[in-house]
C-alpha cells in the first residue's frame, strides 16, 4: 500500500462537531459566543482583493511587530501559525530527534499525542510533571497546557518557572485560554535570559476567531528562528494577517468579551454546584463537571436532542464528566433545564 505504516496505523485527532444545523446552543469546542471586534468587519471589508493575486507576507511583519509590542518583546521572538495547532505541528518537528518524546499533562489537549504519533516518537502523559521525571522518560518537548484543557484547571507562573529551570528541552506553555485566567507565564517567555519557554497563544478563544485559523508564540529568539525554517512559506493567508491585526489593536473589545465569559461562569459554576454537580476549578471558558448521577454520557445525548452540544471524552480519565463550553447567560439558562 502507498500509506505508510505509521499513517495507516494513526488515530487521527477528533475534533469537536461542527454541526450544520440552525438555532443550536453550541457548547462543544469552546469557542466565543459573542462576535469578534468591529475592527475586524472593517478590516475585512477594507481588503483590497488585488492582494489576493500575490502571495502574503510569508514573514507577517506587520502582525509580528504588533504582537511583539503587545507582549512586551522584538519581532525576532514572535511565531505565527494558521492555527495554534500549526504552532504545535511545527515545533514538534523542530524540537524532537527521532527517539525522544513529547510529554504532556494527563489528561490533556489530545492532539498532542496525534502530533507526536505523525512526527513518529512516543507520547508520554505526567499527572504532575517534574522536569527529572521528564528527562528520565527522554521528554525533549514538554506541551504544558495552562489552563488545562479539557479541566480548566491552573498551575501558577511560579511552579512552571520551577519546571522550566530544571528542564533541559522545551517547554511551550499552551495559554489558548489564558485571557481567562487570572495569572500567565508570557513573561517567562519574554523575558531576557529565557532559554526553554515558549508561551502560545490563539485567535480562536478569547477574540473570537476560531474560523480565521490563527496562533502564534512568543520565545527565544534562536528557537522561534529555527520554527521559521520549518514553517510552510505562506502558512498564514493576506485576509487572516490583516483581520488579526485588526483584532490584535482593540485589546479592550476582547478584554470585555473575556470578563463577560469569567461572569458567566462563576455564576454557571455556583448553578452546577447547587444541582450537585462536582465541578474543577476553572479559569477557562469552559468547565469539566460530573453530573451527581455519574451519567455523563446520558447526558450528553440528552442534551443533543435538544439541540445543545456540549463535549464528551470517553476515555478512563474523562468519561465521568463532561466537558461544557462557557455561552451567553441565556444559552446557559436553556442547558440548566434539561440537566
Ligand atoms: C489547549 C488547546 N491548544 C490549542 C488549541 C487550538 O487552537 P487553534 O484554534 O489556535 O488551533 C485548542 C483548541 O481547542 C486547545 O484547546
Amino acid at each position: 500500500m502507498p500509506i505508510t505504516k505509521a499513517v495507516q496505523k494513526l488515530e487521527a485527532y477528533v475534533p469537536g462537531e461542527q454541526p450544520k444545523i440552525k438555532g443550536i446552543v453550541k457548547l462543544n469546542t469552546n469557542e466565543n459566543p459573542y462576535p469578534p471586534s468591529p475592527r475586524c468587519a472593517k478590516a475585512l471589508a477594507a481588503f483590497d482583493l488585488d492582494r489576493l493575486r500575490r502571495y502574503p507576507d510569508p514573514v507577517f511583519a506587520e502582525l509580528r511587530k504588533a504582537l511583539a509590542v503587545l507582549n512586551a518583546t522584538g519581532p525576532e521572538n514572535v511565531f505565527i501559525g494558521n492555527g495554534s495547532d500549526e504552532v504545535l505541528a511545527v515545533a514538534a518537528k523542530t524540537f524532537v530527534e527521532d527517539g525522544e518524546k513529547i510529554g504532556s499533562l494527563d489528561p490533556s489537549y489530545s492532539l498532542y499525542k496525534t502530533l507526536a504519533d505523525i512526527r513518529g516518537v512516543p507520547w508520554k502523559g505526567f499527572p504532575l510533571p517534574e522536569a527529572k521525571a521528564a528527562e528520565k522518560e527522554n521528554v525533549s518537548l514538554f506541551l504544558w497546557t495552562n489552563p488545562n484543557a479539557p479541566t480548566g484547571e491552573f498551575v501558577s507562573k511560579r511552579k512552571i518557572s520551577a519546571f522550566a529551570g530544571k528542564f533541559r528541552g522545551v517547554v511551550i506553555v499552551d495559554e489558548a485560554y489564558a485571557d481567562f485566567a487570572e495569572e500567565n507565564c508570557m513573561e517567562l517567555a519574554a523575558r531576557r535570559g529565557n532559554r526553554n519557554v515558549i508561551v502560545m497563544r490563539t485567535f480562536s478563544k478569547s477574540y473570537s476567531l476560531a474560523g480565521l485559523r490563527v496562533g502564534y508564540c512568543v520565545g527565544p529568539a534562536d528557537l522561534i528562528g529555527a520554527m521559521y525554517k520549518v514553517k510552510d512559506s505562506y502558512n498564514v493567508d493576506a485576509v487572516a494577517q490583516s483581520v488579526a491585526l485588526a483584532a490584535v489593536k482593540d485589546q479592550r473589545w476582547m478584554r470585555r468579551n473575556a470578563a463577560k465569559i469569567v461572569k458567566t461562569r462563576t455564576w454557571f459554576v455556583s448553578e452546577l454546584e447547587s444541582r450537585g454537580w462536582d465541578v474543577l476549578p476553572s479559569q477557562a471558558n469552559f468547565v469539566f463537571a460530573r453530573p451527581p448521577a455519574g451519567n455523563a454520557a446520558e447526558i450528553f445525548e440528552r442534551l443533543k436532542k435538544r439541540r445543545i452540544f456540549v463535549r464528551y471524552f470517553s476515555g478512563a480519565k474523562t468519561a465521568e464528566r463532561l466537558r461544557i463550553t462557557i455561552g451567553t447567560d441565556a444559552e446557559m439558562k436553556k442547558l440548566l433545564k434539561f440537566i
